[in-house]
Order: C-alpha cells, then structure tokens, then sequence
C-alpha cells in the first residue's frame, strides 16, 4: 500500500504541535519506514490565531473536531484535546462512526470510557491506539501488548506521575516541606491545570488502570483503583524513611489475586537502591513481571511534547504499517469484568508516630500491635527535646485489616501525640 496515511490531528497544544513538528521534520523516515507517506490533512484547536511556533497554513482547519473527525480526507483521528468526555469523547466517537482509526493520548477519557469506546471501534473493524497516554514517552502499552504478549503477567508497577515524583525527590534533595515544593512545581508549570490530577494520584491512577486492562485481560475498572495522593507525605516521613533505607514514591501497583483484581495508586516505601527508589525527577518508570520474562523495568520521560509525541507517532507508525491490534490487546468484547479485590496482599508498613515520653508508654504501642497481630521488625526512638519522642516502626508483612485495627487502638492510647502515620512498603 503506497497510498498515504492521511492525518486528522485534534488539538494543537504541546503534544499536537509536537507531532506536526514530527510529521514535518521526519516526513521521509516516516515513509520509509512504513512504506508510505504519513501526512496531516486538517487540524483542530480552540483558537486558530495563536502562534503554535510551527506552520499550519497548508493544513485545512476545522473549528469542529467531531467535522475534523468525519471529513472524507482522513483516515485516522490524532485526539490531543483531552478531557475525559466533551469533545474529545464526541470526536472519537465520531471518528469510529465514520470508519477511522483513532490514536489518543487521553488517558482520563480511556479510564472512564474505554471499554464503550473500544467495542464501538472493534464492531465496526476500527482501532484506539493510545501509547502516549501511558507513561509519555515508554512504548509500555506496545511492550504489554506486544513484546509480553506470550506472559501471563502477574505484576505491573509504576511511577507514572512525573509531577509528584519530582516533588517527592525535590523534597528528599532539599529538606523543603511540601507546600513550599508544590509552589515550586506550579511555578515551573509542571502541574495540571487542576493539580489535584496530579497529587491526588487520578491521573497516574488512570494509567494503570489501563495498563491492568491490558496485563489482565480485564475491562478497564478505574473506579475500582484504590487511590491516595502525596498531599499528606511530610518532610519528616521522606527524611525517616531515608534513614530506614527507603524512598517515598507515588506507586502504582496492579497484581491478579485469589481475592480478585488489585489496583492500587498510592504513596509507598520502596528500597533506597532499587531501581525505583533511585528514580529521581519527573522521570516515569514501569516494572512488569511476568511468568516468563520475570521482570522489566522501563525508565523514561514521562510527559512533554518529544516524548508524548513520540509515543503517538509510535501507533500512527503501526496503523500506516498495516498493524492491526486490539485496543486492550484482545479483542474487547472478550475482556472479563475483573472482581475488585476487597483487601491488598500482605505486606510490611513504615508506622511514624509520636509518644509521650513517659515510662511504659513504647510498651503500650508494642501491645496494642500485638493484640492485633501485627509483629513488629525494626523500631527506632529518636532523641528529641520536647515532651514527645518521635518514634518509627517497620511491621513484618501484615494485612491491612490487622493494621487498620492497631491504628485505631493506637489512636485512642494516652500516650499517643497525634494519629500515627502508616506507609506501606513495596517489595520491589
Ligand atoms: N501530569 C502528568 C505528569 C503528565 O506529571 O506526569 C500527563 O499525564
């Protein structure tokens, strides 16, 4: 096939631009590589006069991206607006109407309609590429899909927020709190319109939403993502977990249980010289384990436009190849409704708390955590010239149920300055 793959590119902010940028500068590696020619017909945004800093004039513009999605001169849907509905939704169901493929980057509109949308596109003999949402520039969908296609996978585990993991390594580097490190993000403009994408931990949450759908061959379940953000992580919490040998990172962790589909996206301790425990900056990372493989970790930037619109050219790369995989990696309407695990898998937790310092009162912790099973592996007291003595413990491997039960006992003890705080740590 020599004709050319003909672009619909919808929204023309830091990843559109990037990829006319690349659809332009590469024009001839493109097509030698997939044997044709891949071109832009028409482009989309919400304002035409701005200064994008690269030409639009020879590309039709469309004030509409459900027209741009239905013209006769497009094969394939580039969706760069995001939003987890509105146009960007209109447009791509527009696209699969009007029988075109459809690459998105737009991770808040697979995590929420991913499943509708990818049965409407397989019915009518369509695709949903979507590798830039993942993780920027890591070709992690292509590598699940594709490379692990003969896996049974039994872990996926990422940090895929480079916006809280730099603050979180920005913290550790320079002993600021975190007010005063989320201040320096937004300054920097590495947060999200609305920030709470970004630490309130959705954001990454939707990325591995669609990366269980893929490992498990389940439907895409992201309200079934147990989330929690790093609005409460302190400075204390990343200089004690330093000196027990442990990182804070926002992970993300998805895993096949007897007790159902995990899929959690919270802050956890991983070991200080682990793979991602040394990852630093806005950097993403993302570890597979599969039964075959055992386990790969892919580092890579995270977001911006080179990255994301290397990822996006990526799958358009593939569509003008002729490549023809399903959205989620098997055929949509075959992906089973994972039940949600109701408990995570056991696991060790880092407790910082702060108790009176008065005789008895490490005895009355220590019971409290017995009571409730839960066994304790290292402790450690720090001095301290208040009236309070800032104590830290790593539990062995417990459930969350048992710790849960301590923390409440513990809360209600006397001694007790404040609700301890309880991490858990990742075995990575
Ligand atoms: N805001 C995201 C991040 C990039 O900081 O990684 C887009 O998903």
């Amino acid at each position: 096939m020599t004709q050319p793959l003909r672009l619909g590119l919808a929204g023309l902010g830091t990843v559109g631009t990037g990829v006319v940028r690349i659809v332009r500068q590469k024009a001839d590696l493109l097509a030698a590589r997939a044997g044709r020619p891949v071109t832009i017909t028409a482009v989309s945004a919400r304002t035409r006069d701005t200064d994008r800093g690269v030409p639009l004039s020879e590309y039709d513009w469309e004030d509409d991206p459900v027209a741009l999605a239905r013209r006769d001169d497009v094969d394939v849907l580039v969706e760069l607006m995001g939003g987890s509905d509105g146009p960007a939704k209109a447009a791509t169901e527009a696209a699969i109407a009007a029988g075109k493929d459809v690459v998105t980057a737009n991770k808040a509109m697979l995590a929420h309609h991913g499943q509708a949308l990818a049965e409407a596109a397989e019915a009518a003999g369509r695709l949903i590429r979507f590798e830039g949402a993942v993780a920027g520039g890591i070709p992690v969908i292509k590598v699940l899909t594709e490379g692990l296609a003969g896996n049974d996978i039994t872990r996926v585990m990422g940090v895929m927020n480079g916006t809280c993991n730099y603050i979180l390594t920005r913290m550790q580097a320079t002993g600021l709190p975190y007010a005063d490190v989320f201040e320096e993000a937004r300054q920097l403009g590495f947060l999200e319109a609305d920030p709470t994408l970004d630490v309130g931990g959705i954001d990454a949450g939707h990325k591995l939403a669609l990366m269980a759908a893929i490992a498990f061959g389940c439907r895409v379940d992201f309200d079934a993502v147990e989330l929690e953000g790093i609005e409460r992580i302190t400075i204390e919490d990343i200089r004690h977990a330093a000196d027990m040998g442990f990182r804070i990172k926002l992970l993300g962790v998805s895993q096949m249980t007897g007790r159902g589909l995990e899929q959690r996206m919270s802050p956890c301790l991983v070991p200080a010289d682990s793979p991602l425990g040394q990852l630093e900056g806005g950097t993403n990372m993302c570890v597979i384990e599969g039964d075959r493989v055992e386990q790969i970790v892919l580092r890579g930037p995270g977001a911006g436009e080179g990255p994301t619109a290397s990822a996006v050219m990526g799958d358009v790369m593939d569509i003008a190849r002729g490549m023809r995989i399903s959205t989620f990696g098997q055929p949509a309407a075959s992906l089973a409704q994972a039940r949600p695990a109701q408990a995570a898998t056991p696991a060790p937790f880092y407790l910082r708390m702060a108790l009176q310092d008065k005789p008895g009162a490490l005895a009355k912790v220590a019971t409290v955590l017995g009571e409730a099973g839960v066994s304790i592996d290292r402790m450690r007291q720090y001095r301290h010239d208040a009236s309070t003595a800032p104590v830290l413990i790593v539990t062995h491997k417990t459930t969350r149920n048992a710790l849960d039960t301590a923390l409440v006992a513990m809360r209600k003890l006397d001694v007790m300055a404040y609700a301890p705080v309880a991490l858990r740590i990742e075995s990575v």
